[in-house]
């Protein structure tokens, strides 16, 4: 049975999986290997989400967090604005066709990231699983998901989905099927479909359902 915190750590897995890449990329590249064509043309969407998480926690989680936990979200909060100003340098180092800074500047990205990110499955949402209870829980992610633009939604399952495993797409199209209304739901599934092509064989056997 998913839990609507599983839909975080999904996402937290895309994060991992994409900065991985990206920093594979510009090694490289810096290696004298490749261009910088995987780096450029995932970054700037990568970022984008970045800046949905950090806006989305912002918003609902460390709020909820703050009451019963007092203090500790401003730590995540400092982390946040790194991710910020490691954007700027990678911005900075793509636009002057640096491959040697770039790759750099992914490795900081990624261990900052990855850092971070486990911090926060491990510590600040374990305290949200533990302090909090469900009902609210729901409406943190709620909130959450509700700062994504709307029209954006298809560009998300599309870079998030391939970028996640099997469990993590199940327990993810799980939780939209529990909470998006029957029409969204039937048009996330239609984008999940393109976005993981022949591994959706591998869904439907898990939520035999999604096919009923
Ligand atoms: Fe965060």
């Amino acid at each position: 049975m998913a839990r609507l915190i599983d839909a975080v750590v999904a996402i937290h897995n895309a994060f991992r999986n994409d900065i991985d890449a990206i920093d594979a990329a510009a090694f490289e590249a810096a290696k004298g290997k490749g261009d910088l064509s995987a780096v450029i043309a995932r970054y700037s969407f990568f970022n984008e989400i970045l800046v949905w998480h950090a806006d989305g926690e912002e918003d609902a989680v460390f709020p909820a967090i703050e009451k019963v936990a007092p203090l500790v979200a401003e730590a995540y909060e400092a982390d946040h604005r790194g991710l910020d100003r490691l954007f700027e340098s990678l911005t900075s180092a793509i636009s002057s066709s640096d491959a040697l800074v770039t790759a750099r500047v992914t490795a900081a990205f990624k261990f900052h990231l990855a850092h971070h990110l486990d911090k926060e499955d491990t510590h600040l949402y374990r305290i949200m699983r533990e302090q909090i209870e469900m009902p609210e829980q729901g409406q943190i992610v709620g909130k959450m998901a509700a700062g994504v633009p709307m029209d954006r939604f298809p560009e998300l399952v599309g870079w998030m989905f391939p970028l996640m495993g099997h469990d993590d797409r199940e327990n993810m199209t799980r939780i939209w099927k529990m909470v998006m209304p029957e029409p969204a739901f039937e048009g996330a599934k239609g984008l999940i479909e393109k976005a993981i092509g022949d591994d959706w064989a591998e869904l439907t056997k898990r939520i035999p359902e999604l096919v009923g």
